[in-house]
């Protein structure tokens, strides 16, 4: 399921005996896809141990402000949070919230967050009607915080009234109320990235510059609007949580494994850089130097062949209502050069970038691309970060998408 794929969530666990059900919840929000960042206040440690919040939430349990590598926790967690969550909330965490008081890693979290905040309140009767904790909870509704009433059941030591923490499902279903999924929610996205490298021997090969930045920036993107998200590169770096990486060497490899992943996708991005030729002939052994001549015998010169074109293959069977993308690393002429490849690849987009300008392409952090489609003005985005570049390539994806099914 990928309901909340790329959905940054901060799971909060206070002391109380509904603790055991954050497990429960951490679980489903995983399953959704979303990465979750578990913190546990000292109290709810008597309940539940750190080890099994860890195994199953997406990186291990944060519980104090000092004991993390990093030196600010609280707001590395708040800043990167789409969604906290706080199941269970105790009367204490409430009150601190209620007044500002950030005196664990829990509490100044919510306080240095700008998500949105879910607060799921569970304990006795006694305590969930004293006006205190009711003054609480009306403080933080009316400055926006959302609140999950806890519903009315078995409470601990076998009493019976309101305070039982709502159940782990509805509150789930409480949170993707919250995060609406991305406008990419259902769909399958396949991207490529890196450049293939194509060998000469056992130890030499036919490469180029790409370093996959620009390909995962790509997926990472997706990933965050909701697709179902498979990356065939040629090389690994971070992988978005909840990408499928395929990882593959040539330009061979790489057209199988498109084959594979792109009949049913709903959207390809080819931003790899593909070697165009190959070695005819490749030795499976390190070609030696001849000691006399200085050169290496049989390598004189290298007789290449056409790669397989796999974005034109792509083109070729392109299904209706697919949206293909190709990527065109251009030193001159970059939107007639882009234009033509649209045309002879028969793909409805091309991301043209001139890779001869400073800070563009191959290599870099940033780039900076003009977006051809068919039958519109090309779109010039400007040097900026990767990602943001992903965005735009993005946008102009739904929007191929939006016209195509209308
Ligand atoms: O990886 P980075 O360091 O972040 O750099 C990003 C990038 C410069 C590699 C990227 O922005 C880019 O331009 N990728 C495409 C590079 C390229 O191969 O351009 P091209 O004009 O040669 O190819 C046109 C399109 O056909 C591309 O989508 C390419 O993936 C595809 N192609 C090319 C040859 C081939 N045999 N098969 C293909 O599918």
């Amino acid at each position: 399921m990928t309901l909340l794929n790329g959905k940054h969530i901060v799971l909060g666990v206070c002391g109380g005996i509904a603790a055991y059900k954050s497990v429960e919840l951490c679980r489903l929000l995983v399953d959704a896809g979303a990465h979750v960042a578990p913190i546990m206040t000292s109290d709810a440690e008597h309940f539940i141990g750190k080890v099994t919040l860890s195994a199953l939430a997406s990186e291990p349990v944060h519980t104090t402000l000092w004991d993390d590598a990093d030196p600010i926790p609280h707001t590395r967690l708040g800043q990167r949070a789409d969604l906290i969550v706080v199941a269970p909330t105790t009367a204490r965490v409430l009150g601190a919230y209620a007044a500002g008081i950030s005196s664990d890693l829990l509490t100044a979290t919510l306080i240095a967050t700008r998500a949105p905040v879910l607060v799921c309140p569970a304990m006795h009767t006694e305590m969930w009607e004293h006006p205190a904790v009711q003054e609480n909870i009306a403080t933080l509704r009316r400055r926006g915080v959302n609140v999950l009433d806890p519903e009315s059941g078995r409470l601990a030591g076998g009493d019976i009234g309101a305070g039982r923490l709502a159940d782990p499902q509805r509150i789930f279903d409480e949170i993707v109320q919250l995060l609406p999924p991305g406008d990419l929610y259902g769909t399958h996205v396949v991207v490529t990235a890196g450049g293939t490298r194509e060998p000469i021997d056992a130890v030499r090969v036919i490469a180029n510059r790409s370093s996959g930045k620009q390909g995962y920036a790509i997926a990472a993107e997706a990933n965050a609007r909701g697709a179902k998200v498979t990356l065939i590169s040629t090389v690994e770096l971070a992988v978005p949580f909840g990408v499928t990486l395929i990882q593959v060497e040539t330009a061979q490899q790489m057209q199988d494994a498109v084959n594979m992943s792109a009949q049913q996708a709903d959207v390809v991005v080819m931003a790899a850089a593909v070697a165009d030729m190959r070695p005819v002939v490749t030795s499976t052994s390190k070609m030696k130097k001849n000691p006399k001549t200085g050169v290496i015998d049989g390598l004189e010169s290298i007789a290449l062949e056409a790669t397989p074109d796999i974005l034109a293959n792509l083109g070729a069977s392109k299904r209706v209502g697919q949206v293909l993308v190709g990527f065109a690393a251009e030193t001159e002429n970059l939107v007639a050069n882009a234009q033509a490849k649209l045309q002879r690849k028969n793909v409805d987009l091309i991301v043209a970038n001139n890779v001869a300008d400073t800070g563009v392409g191959f290599g870099h952090e940033t780039n900076a691309v003009t977006l051809v489609a068919n039958g519109a003005e090309p779109v010039v985005v400007g040097l900026s970060d990767k990602r943001s570049i992903a965005k735009s390539v993005m946008d102009a994806v739904v929007l191929i998408r939006s016209h195509s099914t209308h």
